[in-house]
C-alpha cells in the first residue's frame, strides 16, 4: 500500500509562523504557575459539588407517593445546575443522628432546573429508612443538602437509538416523566413508548399528566399502563411486563433501546423476558436504584452467614476503630450506623464515590452492582455500597473521613 503526503511551500510558512506564535505566547505567559484554573472555576460554578436546597412545595401523587419541589435555599430564585433527563440527586440528610445519603431520580424536566427547581418523587416503602422518615417529616421549608445531578441513565444520541422503549415499575416512573417532558417541551427528535407496570389503578403515579403529554405529541410519545391487580373498572392490559406483553404493545424491538427503571425484582424478571428479543447488552440500560433490598436472593451470596455480625476495623488518620457489621447489610451501612459519614452518591457500585481499600478479610460483592474497575478489584479496592462482610474486615476509611 502506498501513501503520499503533499507538503508545499505554504505549509512551510504556516508552520514557521506557528512556531513564532507559540514562542510569543510563552514569553507573554506568567512566570509563576497559574493557581486558578478558569475552566475548573466555571465547571464548579455550573456544577457545584453540593447544593443547599429547601422544599418549596409538596404534592401528594397517590396515598403512598409524594413529589417534593426543591429550590435554592438562599431565598433567591436562581437557576439550578442543568441535567440530562434521567439523572439523580444524591440527597444528604440526618436521621436519628446518622448522616445518610440516598439517590433520588429527578422527576421534573431539565427545563425546570433553568426555571429554578427540581422535583423528586418518593414512594413510602415499609422499612425504607429514609423514605418512611421523609414521608412523615419533610414539609415545605425543610432544608436538604444534595449533590449536583449525576448518573448515567439518560439517552445518549451517540450510543442509543432514536426509538426508546421505557419499562417502568412502581416509582420507577420518575426518570421517564423527566424524559417525556424533555422530549415534548424541547421537540426532541425521539420516540418513546412507555410501558408502565403497576399493581392497582390507585398506584399509578402522574396518570393524568402522562396522558396529557402523550396527547400533545402523539407521534413521539405513547403511554401504556399494565395493571397486575386491576379493579372491575380497569379496561387496559393486565398482568406483568412479560415478553408477550411487551411484544403486543411495542412490537419488534430491533430499532429500540430499552430503558428499565423499577424494583429490583422487576429487573431480574425482565432479564429473562427480554432474552427472546436477542438485543445486544448495550441496548438495554438499567437505572441504578440504590442498595439491593435483600442480598440473600443474589446468586452466590453465602446464605448461611446472613444472620451473622462481623467486626470491621476502620483505619482513619492514624487511628483504628472497631465497628459491628451485619452480613446482610453493606459495609457502607455499617459505617453509617457507626456514625461515620462516608462519602456516597449512587449507593449502587456505579459512581465510585465510596471507593476504598480492603486490608484484610472477605466481602461478597453483589455482581448486579459491581462497578469496580478491573485494576481496583485486582489491588483490593472495593465499593462499600455494594459489598457485604463475610468475615471480620480491616479497611481504610473511605476518602474524606
Ligand atoms: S456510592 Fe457510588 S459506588 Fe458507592
Amino acid at each position: 500500500m502506498k501513501f503520499s503526503v503533499k507538503f508545499g511551500l505554504l505549509d512551510m510558512i504556516r508552520f514557521k509562523n506557528l512556531v513564532n506564535v507559540r514562542k510569543r505566547h510563552i514569553q507573554e505567559g506568567a512566570s509563576t504557575p497559574i493557581t486558578v484554573d478558569p475552566v475548573n472555576t466555571l465547571a464548579q460554578t455550573l456544577h457545584p459539588l453540593t447544593l443547599d436546597l429547601v422544599i418549596s412545595k409538596v404534592t401528594i401523587e397517590t396515598p403512598s407517593t409524594k413529589t417534593f419541589r426543591l429550590v435554592s435555599a438562599d431565598g433567591l430564585k436562581k437557576v439550578l445546575p442543568f441535567f440530562r433527563a434521567g439523572q439523580y440527586l444524591s440527597i444528604k440528610t440526618r436521621v436519628e443522628g446518622s448522616a445518610i445519603t440516598r439517590p433520588y431520580t429527578i422527576s421534573s424536566s431539565p427545563n425546570d432546573a433553568l426555571a429554578g427547581f427540581y422535583e423528586i418523587t418518593l414512594r413510602k416503602k415499609d422499612g425504607g429508612f429514609l423514605s418512611e422518615y421523609a414521608f412523615s417529616n419533610w414539609n415545605e421549608g425543610t432544608r436538604l443538602t444534595a449533590s449536583s445531578p449525576c448518573g448515567f441513565f439518560y439517552h445518549e444520541r451517540l450510543r442509543d437509538t432514536t426509538e426508546i422503549l421505557a419499562l417502568a415499575g412502581g416509582s420507577g416512573i420518575t426518570p421517564f416523566r423527566s424524559m417525556i417532558k424533555d422530549i415534548v417541551e424541547n421537540g426532541k427528535n425521539l420516540k418513546l413508548t412507555l410501558i408502565y407496570g403497576t399493581k392497582s389503578p390507585n398506584d399509578i403515579i402522574f396518570a393524568a399528566e402522562l396522558g396529557e403529554l402523550a396527547q400533545k405529541a402523539p407521534e413521539k410519545i405513547a403511554v401504556h399502563v399494565v395493571c397486575s391487580e386491576p379493579d372491575s373498572c380497569w379496561e387496559g392490559p393486565t398482568g406483568f411486563l412479560t415478553a408477550e406483553c411487551i411484544k403486543n404493545i411495542a412490537g419488534d424491538l430491533k430499532d429500540k433501546t430499552v430503558f428499565i427503571c423499577g424494583p429490583q425484582l422487576m429487573y431480574r424478571m425482565l432479564d429473562n423476558e427480554l432474552k427472546v428479543f436477542g438485543l445486544p447488552a448495550r441496548r438495554i440500560r438499567r437505572e441504578v436504584m440504590g442498595e439491593t433490598a435483600d442480598v440473600t436472593v443474589i446468586p452466590g451470596y453465602p446464605k448461611d452467614l446472613a444472620t451473622k455480625t462481623f467486626s470491621i476495623t476502620v483505619r482513619s488518620k492514624g487511628s483504628k476503630k472497631d465497628i459491628p457489621a451485619l452480613a446482610s447489610e453493606t459495609v457502607l451501612v455499617a459505617l453509617e450506623r457507626a456514625k461515620f459519614a462516608p462519602p456516597s452518591q449512587c449507593r449502587s457500585g456505579e459512581c465510585g464515590w465510596c471507593r476504598t481499600r480492603l486490608i484484610r478479610g472477605d466481602v461478597f460483592v453483589n455482581p448486579e452492582n459491581d462497578g469496580r474497575r478491573i485494576a481496583d478489584a485486582a489491588y483490593g479496592y472495593f465499593h462499600p455500597c455494594s459489598a457485604y462482610p463475610v468475615s471480620d474486615l480491616e479497611i481504610v476509611a473511605p476518602q474524606g473521613l
